[in-house]
């Protein structure tokens, strides 16, 4: 494009000063040099989307040898004066001609960047838009400017949200909080999944543009499409099916749904994001444009879109259409996917995103990732999602432990275990199992429970009661500390189009789900807990105020309570029919000696059905937890101390390090420490440090070191003295260099 530019920094001198001004007058910024190139559109609130167009930005067409996908780099980066810690990277796309979705048009000038505020007032923006061979995927700074967009900055203003209800515009963005173990929306709401797993090629619906391949037709759910909602194409019926299908979801209380971008060489191979089936280099800018009206749908009816980015039979498959493959396995024409659908779909309030499908060993198909690959792959994926949304994985039944043991704890970027299980009732202690490892590890996963072994679920006719997907399923899953389940169904996996054959799996699903929201229970700071209820075959979910128990056979059984005083306890009927209002609902007062163990008595009827018992701690608080005051930052790994030294816990006895480096503030149980041990003190690699090592225990003098190794208590020849003195109570310990003065300081809490 040529055009009558202004010099660049004079666009953005002029920039800043209405930026500036805007701030001091309070006027809107709208109208800032920027504008005159770059178009501001959205309803501009926080948490729904804001558009930025180049609108005059290169023409270009998907199947332009200048390839439009690789060979430019637009990026705009976001910035809020009431977050200031926090800044968006935002990966953005080639729009053609910005209104594809209806046009179908594959080609035009229009680039977009999409965004979702989550701070009110202004924003400040910088573009960078860069051209070259294979820009896309080059780091920030490459390439040749593309004028006069590269450098502009400009600034617009956000009010808050109007919506309510299940719209997600007004709760925010679905993230992940460490150290919870449960998704939560910048409003405070915590999640609880209730999705649909089946059909995992949801995607593969004939009403969108380069879709005739589509098993879909959803044409039982045409009559669910209410006027206003989206259209797109030629027809207004196009998009009639599948909106249907959502919002018949969104009625009976489903809150996900799986999806896969692309299903070829898969079950369904009926589903891809690009021009064609084979062409990984180039994207369908109409279909992925309808998908985005699909997917802002399912924000404004609160369905999360459950993204899965690969399936077992395609895992390989980038890294065999692209000889340019690294070291780690990984190729560009990855990079280039996971861009795209960050670029075009990384902004909705209501996604999680899972790197692929049974991913990892052999399953026939010859195309298996393996330990590295999955590390290259998360942490690619995870430095270009800037929101920290869920980064799940989902394996084999058999595999789990291969798969999911090394990317554990901050060795990895995931975030959550997508579990599948094979044998229904293994689903409460695999469940455990995972929501354990990771704690263990340091960084607890959001663990659900998205697949289950043999024909999986069967429709309302087949099973009508679905005894065995509550039993051992759903309660199952819920008391071990599952983040959520989706229903799979083998036998209709690529072939359902009535959601409406399950509708009383749903309703069974929303029962308990609508205990956890109707009772408030704080299901995200209650943990698995088995032992707190006797019976082997009972199960608890646990935490200070609250108690949820499940009896798969009623019964009677004692509970262990957590907290002494009065408790309030009543039975809740799993099953449909009936009220499902908690019923016996009476005080109980936790016993000072016998281990505050309380018997329950027997449900109110159906004495051998299966039933749940809520127990609350009187005068718990039953208020939502209030919104954080600022939208969580991604997980990182917590940092070790500054300072010129690492410090490790040395085990006196076996010669070994049993814990660090350690973090600048640490918890060192007793019990967890062997019973001889000793501090050392490393010097930290690429430190100039020289000389000895002080040690200070609560500033007062411990011991000065000077010849490696440092130990607290010293060592001679070899032999570790250990360090007796090691208290009971929160001890600071520092490490100070005899020649500089600088130090490493620990604040470790010892339990005893
Ligand atoms: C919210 O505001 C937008 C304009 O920003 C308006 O179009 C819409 O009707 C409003 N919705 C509600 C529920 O008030």
């Amino acid at each position: 494009m040529v055009r009558g530019a202004p010099p660049m920094a004079a666009a953005s001198v002029v920039a800043v000063l209405a930026a500036y001004l805007a701030v001091v007058t309070g006027v809107s910024p709208t109208g800032a040099a920027a504008a005159s190139v770059i178009k501001t559109s959205g309803e501009m609130r926080r948490w729904h989307p804001v558009e930025l167009n180049l609108v005059d930005g290169p023409w270009a067409s998907e199947s332009d040898a200048n390839n439009p996908f690789l060979n430019f780099r637009l990026t705009a980066t976001f910035t809020s004066p009431a977050a200031s810690s926090r800044k968006y990277v935002i990966p953005c796309f080639w729009a053609a001609d910005g209104k594809a979705a209806h046009t179908g048009a594959t080609a035009g000038s229009v680039w977009r960047c999409l965004f979702t505020p989550d701070q009110t007032g202004m924003w400040r923006y910088a573009i960078e838009f860069k051209s070259g061979v294979g820009v896309a995927l080059k780091s920030s700074g490459t390439g040749t400017p593309v004028t006069p967009f590269d450098g502009q900055i400009g600034s617009f203003r956000v009010s808050l949200t109007n919506k309510t209800g299940r719209d997600f515009r007004g709760k925010g963005k679905l993230r992940v909080v460490p150290p919870k173990r449960h998704l939560r929306f910048d409003d405070g709401e915590f999640f609880m999944k209730h999705g649909a797993d089946s059909p995992e090629n949801f995607l593969g619906y004939r009403g969108f543009d380069g879709s005739a391949a589509g098993k879909h037709a959803y044409a039982p759910h045409v009559g669910d499409w209410r006027r206003g909602d989206p259209t797109w194409g030629k027809s207004a019926d196009n998009s009639k099916g599948i909106v249907g299908a959502v919002n018949y979801l969104a009625s009976v209380g489903v809150n996900a749904i799986y999806a896969m971008p692309m299903t070829i060489d898969g079950d369904a191979k009926d589903t891809w994001p690009w021009t064609s089936a084979r062409d990984v280099w180039r994207y369908d800018v109409s279909k992925l444009a309808q998908w985005g009206l699909l997917f802002d749908h399912m924000d404004a009816v609160g369905v999360v879109l459950h993204m899965v980015l690969s399936e077992t039979e395609n895992e390989e498959l980038f890294e065999r259409a692209d000889a340019q493959v690294d070291r780690h396995g990984f190729s560009d024409a990855r990079r280039l996917y996971y861009r795209e659908l960050v670029a075009r779909f990384g902004a909705k309030n209501g996604l999680v995103w899972n790197l692929g499908e049974e991913n990892g060993w052999a399953d026939g198909s010859g195309q298996v990732n393996t330990d590295s690959q999955r590390k290259a792959f998360l942490g690619h994926f995870a430095g270009l999602e800037p929101y920290g949304a869920l980064l799940a994985l989902h394996t084999f039944p058999a595999d789990k432990q291969r798969v999911y043991t090394p990317l554990l704890g901050w060795s990895s970027p995931l975030t959550g275990a997508s579990l599948q299980v094979a044998a229904w009732p293994n689903v409460h202690k695999e469940t455990i199992q995972w929501v354990h490892a990771s704690a263990a590890a340091g960084k607890p996963w959001v663990v659900s429970v998205d697949e289950i072994g043999g024909a999986g679920v069967l429709t309302d006719a087949e099973t009508p009661d679905h005894n065995r997907e509550r039993r051992d399923v759903l309660w199952g899953a819920l008391t071990a500390g599952a983040a959520g389940v989706e229903w799979y169904s083998q036998r209709y996996d690529q072939t359902l189009e009535s959601y409406r054959d399950f509708e009383r799996l749903w309703a069974t699903t929303d029962r308990a789900m609508r205990l956890l929201t109707d009772a408030r229970v704080p299901y995200w700071e209650m943990g698995p807990a088995d032992w707190r209820i006797d019976g082997k075959a009972n199960w608890a979910l646990a935490g200070k105020e609250a108690i949820l128990a499940y009896l798969p056979r009623g019964g009677r059984a004692r509970v262990w309570l957590t907290s002494p005083g009065a408790w309030t306890v009543g039975w809740f009927n799993p099953r449909l029919g009936g009220t499902a209002a908690l019923q016996g609902v009476r005080t109980i007062i936790a016993p000072t000696a016998g281990g505050r163990a309380v018997v329950l008595g027997t449900p109110p009827r159906d004495g051998n059905k299966d039933w749940v018992v809520l127990l609350r701690r009187n005068g718990a608080s039953t208020a939502p937890p209030p919104p954080p005051s600022q939208p969580a930052l991604p997980p990182s790994a917590p940092s070790t101390v500054d300072g010129p030294f690492a410090l490790y816990v040395f085990d006196t006895v076996t010669g070994k390090d049993v814990k660090g480096p350690l973090m600048a503030s640490v918890t060192l149980r007793r019990a967890d420490l062997p019973a001889w041990f000793s501090i050392r003190a490393d010097r930290r690699p690429g430190s100039s440090t020289i000389g000895g090592v002080r040690f200070l225990v609560n500033g007062a003098a411990e011991r000065v070191e000077m010849i490696e190794p440092f130990f607290i208590a010293g060592d001679f020849q070899g032999t570790v003295f250990p360090w007796t003195k090691s208290p009971c109570v929160p001890t600071t310990i520092e490490a100070v260099s005899t020649a500089s003065g600088d130090r490493s300081t620990v604040r470790a809490r010892f339990v005893c």
